[in-house]
């Protein structure tokens, strides 16, 4: 596919996730045929990026950093932290649709670490305490 289409189709694929929250079957099947790109490639781009979901997701999309700087400041434990308090595994959402909890490569802020992002907002120099408070904080 040439770059001004798949920059396109990025920008549609990206406007079905902000208006739904996920991109449905549905919408595949539809810009499949009106862009007559198979959808298989299209799940291949979907999954590609992690801002795309195939499933609806929480009000907050959870994304801790699993890469090695981060996971030398203790990653690892926020992350079975965050697995406990909100009752979830990885790429799972919450019953009441509030989180979804993703472990994701380096968010680039390797020096800052252990980090998460909320949404668009990053978070460094976590520690357990301070992601609960997060989590409590939000609304
Ligand atoms: S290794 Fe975690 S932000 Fe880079």
């Amino acid at each position: 596919m040439e770059k001004y289409y798949e920059k396109e189709l990025l920008e549609e694929l990206h406007d079905v996730q902000e208006t739904y929250g996920f991109i449905s079957e549905e919408d595949i099947l539809r810009i499949s045929k009106k862009r007559n790109i198979p959808k298989a490639h299209l799940y291949g781009v979907i999954s590609f990026y992690s801002m795309f979901h195939l499933e609806p997701t929480g009000k907050y999309i959870i994304r801790i950093c699993d890469s090695v700087s981060c996971r030398l400041n203790n990653s690892v434990e926020l992350l079975k932290t965050l697995k406990e308090y909100l009752n979830v595994e990885e790429n799972q959402t919450t019953k009441d649709k509030k989180f979804t909890l993703e472990v994701v490569e380096c968010l680039g802020h390797c020096d800052e670490g252990p980090v998460m992002m909320v949404n668009d907002t990053y978070y460094t120099h976590l520690t357990t305490n301070k992601v609960i408070k997060i989590l409590d904080s939000l609304e």
